[in-house]
């Protein structure tokens, strides 16, 4: 009887032991966190990181490293390339490396049984994959679709330490990316890979972009932080020219403008058209003084009524308004804050490269930043037709220290050119261009039901 019981405890122990010398322990894995200096974005990487390390203890194993990567100081980590030479001098001991954003979260018990059933030893990496449906110009209207796929990267990603080996000697020789523009980070970083490693990304079910009960990692969706931002507390600037008057803002005023309580249309031309505009100088290209003379006429205004935030838009952008009023809520307009959608003009060049906002997608500035560019004496356009979103939103705030804050709630371009599984994974506040689609259609889809809270007050100040 006692024989027979501890033979079979000793058939357990081995059993146990076997299961244990192979799966991943938690020391073993590297998560980095994309985070951001911004203050809202940091509390969330720190709650993550904590999240993380408090899951860690409770499992009684060792515990992951956490990188913030806004601590690390490297330019273009967002890319991710500039990481991996950097992982690799600093965690040699890791057998994954884990990247997401401060909005992914983290089931670490299921995320390391996920990492355990795979061979840390082969080249290999592991996302929820997505592809296009069509050619983009988000990705360079490449023609290979389906089957090139790229992770999205709020679900998260992992690396096994080989391949992240392998590229970051790569990188290191110089055989890294050279695009000049730095677009969708993950769809050029799928790129390098598959160019320099022949690797593909292998889709996990596991790292969901909907939360379900099986899912070890999965996008959080964005929560207001307080009340919403008063509409009367922000200053869309429309930036429009003459051949536009008819085509493009009967649209605007049509859908989301037409809840805006401060609005001005900047264009070139005097007009019967569009009689309330701005005229303001224009440039056939960059409009780097027409942005500089927006910021101007804003600022007077917003000074005078003491407003919190300055919209930028295109004359073909569709917005969300009463979504990104709730977003600005997480943002305080004391701070200076420029936020929109992040792009990369040469990265890998250290001397040379910055981030800036593109301006199509929209872009909010805090009531603080507006008077740092205009009295800082910093951010003078280099020529009239200078790229305004380029200088204005990219080398101007990083003279004033400012980074660019990314928000993947702003779109460049049409729903369309995104993938579908991307789109389902949060809320957009914002879509641009008018091509090839009805965007009247758009907006009712995607944003007239968030507006609607503005119509009943609309209907209430016509009474
Ligand atoms: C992991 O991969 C290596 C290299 O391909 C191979 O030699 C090894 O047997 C694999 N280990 C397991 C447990 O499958």
């Amino acid at each position: 009887m006692m024989e027979s019981f501890s033979l079979l405890h000793s058939i357990r122990i081995s059993a146990l032991v076997l299961s244990v010398t192979s799966a991943l322990d938690p020391h073993e894995l590297t998560i980095i966190i994309l985070s951001q200096s911004e203050g809202y974005h940091v509390a969330h990487a720190d709650l993550l990181k904590n999240d993380i390390q408090e899951q860690a203890r409770s499992m009684d194993k060792g515990i992951p490293n956490v990188i913030l990567t806004h601590n690390l100081d490297i330019k273009g980590s967002w890319t991710f390339v500039p990481l991996l030479p950097y992982m690799i001098a600093q965690y040699s001991q890791s057998k994954w490396f884990f990247f997401c954003e401060d909005n992914t979260v983290i089931r670490l018990p299921l995320l390391i049984n996920f990492l355990s059933s795979l061979n840390y030893t082969q080249e290999q990496w592991l996302g929820h994959a997505l592809y296009d449906r069509e050619p983009t110009i988000i990705h360079h209207f490449a023609e290979h679709t389906k089957k090139f796929k790229y992770p999205n990267v709020a679900s998260g990603f992992a690396i096994s330490a080989e391949l992240v080996h392998s590229l970051a000697n790569k990188i290191v020789k110089g055989e890294g990316p050279n695009n000049d523009f730095s677009i969708d980070a993950s769809y050029e970083f799928s790129s390098f890979i598959l160019s320099s490693s022949k690797k593909r990304l292998i889709h996990a079910p596991e790292l969901c972009v909907v939360s379900s009960r099986d899912c070890a990692t999965y996008p959080r969706y964005f929560h207001p932080c307080t009340n919403p931002v008063p509409r009367e507390k922000v200053f869309i600037a429309v930036k429009t020219c003459s051949k536009y008057h008819l085509e493009r803002i009967p649209i605007i005023k049509q859908t989301w403008g037409k809840y805006a309580s401060n609005i001005g249309y900047f264009t070139d031309k005097t007009d019967k058209n569009l009689p309330d505009a701005y005229v303001v100088p224009n440039t056939e290209q960059g409009h780097c003084a027409k942005t500089f003379a927006i910021l101007e006429i804003a600022h007077k205004l917003m000074q005078k009524q003491s407003l919190d935030w300055l919209i930028i838009t295109d004359d073909d952008t569709i917005l969300g308004l009463a979504r990104l009023l709730r977003l600005l809520t997480c943002y305080n307009p004391a701070n200076p804050v420029a936020l929109g959608e992040r792009y990369g003009f040469r990265m890998w060049h250290n001397a040379q490269g910055y981030d800036y906002l593109t301006g199509g997608a929209g872009l909010a500035l805090s009531a603080s930043i507006v008077q740092q560019i205009l009295e800082s004496g910093l951010c003078h356009c280099p020529s009239p037709s200078s790229p305004d979103d380029m200088f204005i939103f990219g080398i101007c705030i990083s003279r004033l220290g400012v980074k660019p804050t990314q928000c993947s709630l702003f779109h460049q371009a049409r729903p369309l050119d995104y993938a579908l599984a991307y789109l389902a994974s949060n809320e957009p506040v914002s879509f641009h261009k008018f091509w090839m689609i009805d965007p009247i259609k758009v907006y009712e889809q995607w944003f007239a039901e968030s507006d609607s809270i503005y119509a009943k007050n609309n209907m209430h100040t016509e009474l």
